[in-house]
């Protein structure tokens, strides 16, 4: 299969499904799609906002941008300069809404994309950083969209993913426990669960250098995560009782000032 249909048939699904979902997703989570977080919106863009290093006059990706909140949110708070990319027209015309309303609209620019083909959209080496938040995962070819982030930023720039990776178990049994659950996760959120080992072998394999990979330092709030999935009839577990099937970390990485 040619690279691009890897990626191209999973990109139309999630377009698809965040035309059809975006209004839910506003009546609970509001203008931050993040389900790991604290209960608190402005603490959770605290906490990127400080794991990313953002500075005034910053220059930045937002790969997979939803309707704009973090975008807004980093220029508003932090005189970040945002240009975001989102694969669903639907959260487009939202996000320029809410830019306008701001009046952000030279700070913050969204548009319809892939974010696997983003090095052609963007001028490539010019960027302090690419954000994937909560994004990477929805891939149908992670390491393709890695490859386009790393086009983008300059030599000190920044790849930062926030997401969750399969846990691997030692035996069968636990293993096929977990399979089913990601399974779930990735049929009820057009989701496509990252692997760990994958995701850092794409990224060095760009020539990027990992400059953390941690747990987050705040605790999760599942409040909201909870509200969206009772509210819609999301049931990952597929009535067996919850364990944690994912762990959810930050990775940053960096480019290198000499190769
Ligand atoms: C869970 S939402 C997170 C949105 C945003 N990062 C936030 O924090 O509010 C996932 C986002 O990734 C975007 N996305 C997924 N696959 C994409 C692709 N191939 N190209 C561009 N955007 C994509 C979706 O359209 C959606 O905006």
């Amino acid at each position: 299969m040619a690279v691009e249909e890897e990626y191209k048939t999973q990109s139309q699904k999630v377009a698809a499904y965040y035309d059809e979902w975006q209004e839910k997703y506003n009546a609970v989570y509001g203008n931050i799609i993040q389900a790991f977080r604290p209960g608190n919106a402005d603490a959770l863009m605290e906490y990127i906002a400080q794991s990313i290093g953002a500075k005034q006059g910053q220059q930045i990706i937002d790969a997979g941008c939803g309707i704009g909140g973090p975008a807004t949110w980093l220029a508003e708070n932090k005189g970040v300069q945002v240009n975001g990319v989102t694969i669903s027209a639907k959260q487009v015309s939202e996000a320029n809404e809410y830019i306008k309303s701001k009046g952000l609209t030279d700070k913050v620019k969204i548009e319809q994309g892939d974010y696997h083909e983003m090095g052609s959209r963007f001028e490539n080496g010019k960027y302090d950083g690419v954000l994937f938040l909560e994004s990477l995962g929805h891939s149908g070819n992670p390491a393709v969209a890695i490859k386009e982030a790393a086009k983008l930023i300059k030599p000190g720039g920044f790849v930062y993913i926030k997401d969750f990776y399969r846990k691997t178990p030692d035996n069968a049994q636990q293993q096929a426990r977990i399979d089913k659950v990601i399974d779930n996760i990735n049929r009820l959120y057009s989701y496509n669960c990252l692997d760990l080992n994958n995701t850092i072998d794409a990224l060095r394999k760009e020539g990027l250098e990992i400059d953390y990979i941690r747990k987050f330092g705040f605790k999760d709030d599942i409040g909201i995560r909870f509200e969206f999935e009772s509210r819609y009839g999301i049931d990952i577990f597929g009535g067996e009782p919850e364990f944690t099937p994912a762990e959810w970390l930050e990775i940053r990485c960096i480019k290198p000032e000499f190769l």
